[in-house]
This record gives structure tokens, C-alpha cells and sequence, in this order.
């Protein structure tokens, strides 16, 4: 395992021992000291939460080769799946808004949470729409317009299970998540549910992100060196990385039966960062090359 400081590393073991252990009896108490989002860890306004999802709904359909002017067409009638939300389900209010039939999200944790910091955000991200979407994103509440009343779930619907799984079959047009296979528990089996949920002539389209997430020490990648057995003693009731590269996201994506459409990278690693950690890589890394290495952020659109 790679070291500059071993009272250190032990000290970071023992810590996040114990709070793996907090997130396994007491899961509710460990999300509400945690609180982690896909949008890093800086102070934000409710505006700059509501542009993030603008963001994020620009780049789907960017990615998919959607023009602006089209995506209410795109969406019309369309099922969407969005994994793990997070707290705010503010991409699925736009898909919603912009014209889908139903969103339903899943997430492994309760998160979604009408604060009064999240209904904020959401006021910001209606108001920020062209009348004719806003009125649409208006009837997603139970109470038309009132965004404290929760959402109507047939027009956004929220489940929470266990490994994060729909058990849908064939139902969904559509089905994205940002910054989560990175953190499912399973990722086979998230593959799996992905291609069940899909109807025959559906797409999936995932923004995944290997960083480290903040646990690193020394260097960018020296998550990779802990032993597997360690690893998962400090993270594996948390929800924070699994580590897998983008081999095994080929291995299992091949495994299901599910057909890429695009694979492309948005962030990758430094040679220096991979040259730092290769002599003391964890056993599941060891034998992945450099360039398989480097894939720090990428976009995966799939199909059946
Ligand atoms: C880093 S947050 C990203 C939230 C949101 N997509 C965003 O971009 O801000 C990761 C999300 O994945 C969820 N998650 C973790 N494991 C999951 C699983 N096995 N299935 C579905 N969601 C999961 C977490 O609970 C959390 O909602």
C-alpha cells in the first residue's frame, strides 16, 4: 500500500472504521453528519444547486445528441429512471417539466428532502424556466404550484431500496444518473436492473466519476493501494466509491448483454499520478493498464 505516513494511515483506517460502523446501525444518523451530493463538498447558494441541475440536464441530452429545441419532443410520452437523486430530484422536475409522462427515482438512502434550503432550489430552477415548462413543472406538486405540498407520484415518484434497485421490467424510454455508479454497492446487478427496466428500444446514459472523492492522502490515486479487506472494513456500509475502473464497467456492461452506444472520457488521470501508485496497487487494479487507468470522469450511453 502506498505511504508517506504510516501513524497517519492507521489513524485514517481507524477513523473511518468507526464510522463505517455508525453507517451500518445507525445509517440515518451517518447521512445526516455526511450529507454528500455529486456536487463536491463547496458552500453553495440555492441558485448555484439550481444551475448544477440545469447542467446536468443540458449535458444529458448534449451527450445524446439532442438539440435544445427538441427535447420536449424527445421527452413526450417517454418513462425516465433517474438513479440516486440525491437529495434534491431536481433533474427529474425538468425532465418531468420538459415533457416525460413519469420519473420515478431510486436511491439505496432516503435523502430527498423538501427543506426549506431545497425548496429554494427548486423555486430558483422554476423560475429560471419559459413559462410554458414552468406550468408543466407546476402540476409535478400535490398541490398545483406549491412546492411544500411533495411531489404527485404520477408525475415524480421516489423509491428507496436497499441495493438501490428499481425491480422494474421493460418500462422506461430513458434512464440517467450523475455521479452514482460510483457508489452503488453492486455495480453487476445495478447493470442488470438497467437493462431489465429498459424497454426494447430504450437508452441509458450515466456520468460516472473515479476521482477519489476526497479519500485520498498523498496522491490523487493512492485510494487504489488499500487492501480490498481494508477498503471495505472503512467504506462498505457508507456508499462511497467501489473503486472499479473502467475495465470491470466494460466486463460488467458485457456481462448483462447491454450494447454501448458511446463511451467517452471527460477527465483523465495524469501519467505522474498512475507512475506514483503502480508498484503498490491493490490486487483488483493490478493487472489494468495505464490508459485504463487514467479514465477519471467518463460518459457511458447504452442500449439494449
Ligand atoms: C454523489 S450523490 C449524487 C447525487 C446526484 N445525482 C447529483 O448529481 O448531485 C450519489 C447518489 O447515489 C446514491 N446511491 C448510492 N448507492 C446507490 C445504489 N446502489 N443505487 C442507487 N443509488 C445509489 C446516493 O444515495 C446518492 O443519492
Amino acid at each position: 500500500m502506498y505511504s508517506e505516513n504510516r501513524i497517519n494511515d492507521v489513524i485514517v483506517f481507524f477513523k473511518a472504521f468507526v464510522s463505517n460502523q455508525i453507517a451500518r446501525f445507525a445509517p440515518r444518523l451517518y447521512l445526516k453528519l455526511t450529507h454528500e451530493t455529486g456536487r463536491g463538498d463547496r458552500p453553495e447558494s440555492a441558485w448555484d444547486i439550481a444551475d448544477y441541475f440545469r447542467k446536468c440536464m443540458e449535458e444529458y441530452f448534449e451527450q445524446l445528441g439532442i438539440d435544445h429545441g427538441s427535447i420536449g419532443e424527445y421527452l413526450q410520452n417517454k418513462y425516465v429512471l433517474e438513479y440516486g437523486p440525491g437529495d434534491i430530484p431536481a433533474v427529474a422536475l425538468l425532465m418531468y417539466a420538459c415533457g416525460a409522462e413519469q420519473v420515478t427515482c431510486v436511491d439505496r438512502f432516503l435523502l430527498v428532502s423538501l427543506s426549506s434550503k431545497n425548496i429554494e432550489v427548486l423555486a430558483c430552477l422554476l423560475s429560471s424556466l419559459p413559462d410554458r415548462i414552468r406550468k408543466r413543472a407546476e402540476f409535478a406538486f400535490n398541490v398545483k404550484g406549491d412546492l411544500s405540498s411533495g411531489f404527485n407520484t404520477r408525475c415524480i415518484n421516489y423509491l428507496v431500496d436497499p441495493n438501490g434497485l428499481s425491480g422494474v421490467i421493460d418500462k422506461f424510454d430513458l434512464i440517467i444518473s450523475r455521479a452514482v455508479l460510483e457508489h452503488v454497492n453492486s455495480l453487476d446487478d445495478t447493470f442488470s436492473d438497467i437493462k431489465q427496466a429498459l424497454k426494447q428500444e430504450g437508452i441509458s446514459i450515466h456520468q460516472i466519476d473515479l476521482r477519489s472523492h476526497g479519500l485520498h492522502r498523498y496522491t490523487p490515486l493512492d485510494f487504489l493501494t488499500w487492501p480490498t479487506l481494508l477498503w471495505s472494513s472503512m467504506y462498505s456500509h457508507k456508499g462511497v466509491p467501489n473503486r472499479w475502473r473502467i475495465d470491470k464497467y466494460r466486463e460488467f456492461i458485457d456481462e448483462v448483454g447491454l450494447k454501448v452506444i458511446k463511451m467517452n472520457p471527460v477527465l483523465l488521470a495524469e501519467q505522474k499520478d498512475i507512475d506514483a501508485v503502480r508498484p503498490y496497487l491493490a490486487t483488483p487494479f493490478r493487472n489494468i493498464s495505464d490508459e485504463d487507468l487514467s479514465w477519471m470522469i467518463f460518459w457511458v450511453v447504452l442500449r439494449k
